[in-house]
């Protein structure tokens, strides 16, 4: 399966389940909910936002969601590192 096909699974798979829950966004500007994103971490192993933004798309534009998504990569591993601010070039 590719990571397209695997994207489509995961996003036509949540958005059936969450359509009887009231299912709060993650990710406001691509309509992303907590539940595809944690199922794609748990399918993929992602481990950064920028591999849960190729999967899931969250994260892709206005960054707001980046610090929940790090949290849920932090819980999901176990490993508080990733829920640290990545650093910046030249800072
Ligand atoms: S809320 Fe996720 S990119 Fe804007």
């Amino acid at each position: 399966m590719t990571l397209d096909e695997s994207r489509q699974a995961i996003s036509a798979e949540s958005e059936s389940a969450s359509s009887c829950e009231s299912a709060p966004h993650l990710c406001r500007c691509f309509s992303v909910s907590k539940a595809t994103v944690q199922k794609a971490i748990a399918h993929h192993g992602l481990r950064s936002v920028d591999q849960v933004t190729a999967c899931t798309d969250a994260g892709g534009a206005c960054t707001g969601c980046h610090r929940g998504i790090r949290l849920m990569l932090a819980e999901h591993h176990g490993d508080p590192t990733l829920a640290a601010l990545p650093r910046r070039r030249g800072l």
